[in-house]
């Protein structure tokens, strides 16, 4: 009878014991949470419930007097998100700063940034993040240009340093396509995201200087680029004469340089590719079924727009800092 008691009694501590470690746990899980808060849709709802409607009038009103502000914000989001994360940092204005990197050579659109800040500071000082900003513009800059759209998820704070010496893991248009996939993967996106992010060149510009060794000197004995279409590189050439056209821009998308759409895939198909990057996509095994695909050969077409929205959610949380990390710029350019 006493060896029963016993054995109900130690049961019994037994469980409030484990119902206690159960509560810690769950206490340390909590606490850890709040100290690095995800980012969340309608963030700035009580704050400063406005934010989105300005970045986006600040943007249609660039915009409407220069439609090269689109692409201009797009690249300037991938640039700050591939740099110590999605924290403004490429937006800082110093003699050391991420901006004087050459990687970053040709980035503009910092004047809509400061811009939107200055409209956002007026009703809601010290509230809203440049980080946000920019990745909110990015999204306005996709859909103003007759791309898709996607909830941007905010709460990113600004970061507090911007050196030029971090941006040497921004992919270039030499490397190779197992590179940008390492550098892809390095930030948490796989293959299929760098092909699908790489459609951003839908939109925008590339200067001549990073084109005509494809035309003129390929391997170093005056030859071209066997992967550029015969035509196109005639074309390219009238665009990108030998000499004295390095800065110079031509479209990356030819045909629709405005327009958000996935031409930019069937242009590459074709050999149409401008960048090398852009078409060594299609030669590469790992890649060249998604540039098929959003080409619109192996299925619908228009499953390109709706990969871009999710590639670009996941490239805005690349890195982020949230909650008590890092800090709220008073003025986009300049650190706190
Ligand atoms: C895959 C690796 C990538 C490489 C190697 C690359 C490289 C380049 C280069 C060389 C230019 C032309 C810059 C100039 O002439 O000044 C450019 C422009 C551009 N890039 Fe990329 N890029 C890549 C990925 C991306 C991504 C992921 C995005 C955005 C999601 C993006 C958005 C843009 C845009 C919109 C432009 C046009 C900018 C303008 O017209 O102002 N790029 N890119």
């Amino acid at each position: 009878m006493i060896n029963i008691a016993l054995c109900i009694y130690s049961a019994v501590k037994l469980k409030l014991i484990m119902q206690k470690i159960v509560i810690f746990f769950t206490l340390i899980q909590t606490f850890s949470v709040l100290g690095t808060a995800d980012l969340e849709v309608g963030f700035y709802q009580d704050s400063c419930p406005n934010t989105e409607q300005i970045v986006r009038s600040t943007m249609e009103q660039h915009y409407s007097a220069d439609l090269k502000i689109a692409p201009a914000i797009l690249r300037l989001h991938f640039h700050d998100c591939f740099v110590r994360g999605c924290d403004g940092s490429v937006l800082i204005s110093s003699s050391s700063s991420e901006k004087t990197s050459p990687f970053n050579a040709g980035l503009s659109g910092f004047e809509v940034i400061d811009d939107a800040k200055n409209r956002l500071e007026s009703g809601c000082p010290g509230i809203v993040s440049c980080a946000d900003i920019l990745a909110l513009a990015a999204r306005d800059a996709v859909s103003l240009t007759g791309g898709p759209s996607w909830e941007v998820a905010t709460g990113r704070r600004d970061g507090s340093v911007s050196s030029a010496l971090d941006t040497f893991n921004l992919p270039t248009p030499f490397d190779s396509v197992a590179v940008l996939k390492q550098k892809f993967l390095a930030k948490g996106l796989s293959a299929q995201d760098l092909v699908t992010l790489t459609g951003a060149h839908t939109i925008g510009r590339a200067e001549c200087r990073l084109v005509s060794y494809r035309l003129y000197n390929y391997t170093g004995k005056g030859d071209v680029d066997p992967s550029i279409n015969t035509n196109f590189a005639n074309i390219l050439s009238m665009q990108c004469p030998r000499k004295g056209s390095g800065r110079n821009l031509i479209p990356m998308d030819t045909g629709s340089p405005d327009v958000f759409d996935s031409t930019f895939f069937f242009n590459v198909v074709q050999g149409n590719g401008v960048l090398e990057s852009d078409q060594k996509i299609l030669d590469d095994m790992s890649t060249r079924a998604y540039v098929r695909t959003y080409a619109g050969f192996d299925q619908a077409a228009n499953s390109f727009e709706s990969a871009f929205a999710d590639a670009m959610q996941k490239m805005g949380g690349i890195e982020v800092k949230t909650g008590s990390e890092g800090n709220i710029r008073k003025v986009c350019s300049v650190l706190n």
